[in-house]
């Protein structure tokens, strides 16, 4: 049996589906596969708990009343008096934590994220952080940081270690856009209330700007870019921000107040639109001409991206094998319980690549 502790930074949406979920599948994964799944630490922004036991299903009122304020170290601090396999779980969108990934690592920790930051920092940022990665032998998985739960990293990971040359990938990268467009071409709503509802039900990112400006989609296409093996800057790419100037420096707060502001101009787009057309917000990555774009796009009703339904992605990979007819990877591409489904399975990637560890 392997027993595989786990310390889960981020509560919210995402981390506590992936709670959930780790709870409902420790017998599958106990009696199926030999690896015990165990969460022995969990931390908010202010909070941190450890518990050499593991949490059970009253692990939130364990945490209100056993927590302590959140130390950095604390987690290093119980994680060094056991000889175990630890993963460290990122599900928060914390820039903060994304710098200590490699202080993480030299404690000992294998890295989990859904959080895209840590990719998407300088590129010296990246190769130092996969170089002492090497030298400690541990893993670094990321799949849910573009796609969600979809297979889209992997995908690009394996192509490109394979030795295809990958020449463009394109397609609606966010599950929330494509929602919230598909959405608005088709509804009498403003566009407003959609973003509203979409923040409500966990699609966008806690500031939804971070969506709707472009930044989210253009550190998804960066994630990827350096996958297929590009050096390049976040700094590199052309986005389209759809957030009025206004408000692209207002707090989170003064940003949802006067969110009905973004209403004028998204109405006018969307009267332009002829009667068999669609907006779409759309990731392109040229690999061959180093070129990363997002923008809101006019699209047919009956192209692929057209046809897109609720909160689907949609990713058309262009390849030495794949160069007429592409690589199409659709379905889902966000929601905590997709996104959760995706940390779990990044983290029992890890758990079968580990040895196993004897315990005394
Ligand atoms: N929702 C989706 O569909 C989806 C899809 C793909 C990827 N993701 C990614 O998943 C991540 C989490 O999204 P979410 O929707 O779950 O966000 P969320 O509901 O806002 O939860 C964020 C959590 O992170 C905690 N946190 C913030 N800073 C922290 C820090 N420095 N240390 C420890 N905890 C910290 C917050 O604690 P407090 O409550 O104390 O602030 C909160 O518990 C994001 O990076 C997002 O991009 C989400």
């Amino acid at each position: 049996m392997n027993i595989i502790h786990i310390y889960l930074f981020g509560l919210g949406n995402v981390g506590s589906t992936l709670i959930k979920q780790i709870l409902e599948s420790q017998h599958f994964f106990k009696t199926h596969q030999g690896i015990e799944l165990k969460i022995v630490g969990l931390a908010n922004s202010r909070k941190v708990l450890t518990t050499a036991d593991g949490i059970g299903d009253d692990w939130e009122q364990e945490f209100a009343q056993k927590s302590i304020t959140r130390r950095s170290d604390a987690f290093y601090d119980f994680a060094s008096s056991y000889v175990e396999v630890r993963i460290a779980v990122d599900a928060t969108a914390s820039k903060e934590l994304s710098h200590f990934y490699p202080e993480l690592v030299e404690q000992g920790f294998h890295v989990v994220t859904a959080n895209k930051i840590a990719n998407t920092l300088s590129q010296e940022f990246y190769d130092n952080l996969r170089l002492l990665l090497r030298e400690r032998d541990l893993s670094f998985e990321y799949e849910t940081n573009v796609g969600a739960g979809l297979p889209i990293v992997d995908t690009i990971r394996n192509l490109h270690k394979s030795g295809e040359e990958i020449f463009a990938v394109n397609g609606v990268f966010s599950g929330s856009l494509g929602y919230i467009f598909n959405r608005f071409s088709e509804e009498e709503l403003p566009f407003s209330s959609i973003v509203l509802e979409a923040l409500k039900n966990g699609y966008t990112e806690p500031d939804p700007r971070e969506d709707l400006s472009g930044n989210d989609v253009a550190r998804k296409l960066l994630v990827l870019a350096r996958e297929t093996g590009l050096k390049i800057e976040f700094s590199d790419i052309t986005i389209e921000n759809l957030v009025i100037l206004d408000l692209q420096t207002a707090s989170a707060n003064q940003f949802i107040d006067r969110i009905t502001e973004l209403d004028k101009p998204l109405l006018h787009r969307k009267s332009l639109l002829q009667p068999d057309e669609v907006l779409r917000h759309l990731g392109k990555l040229d690999v061959v001409n180093k070129s990363l774009e997002v923008s809101l796009q006019v699209v047919k009703k009956d192209s692929p991206a057209g046809q897109l339904q609720g909160s689907d992605g949609f990713f058309e990979i262009y390849s030495e094998s794949y160069a007429s007819h592409p690589l199409v990877i659709k379905g889902a591409g966000a929601g905590k319980a997709v996104t959760a489904r995706g940390l779990l399975s990044d983290i029992i990637k890890i758990a079968k690549s580990c040895p196993i560890v004897i315990y005394k």
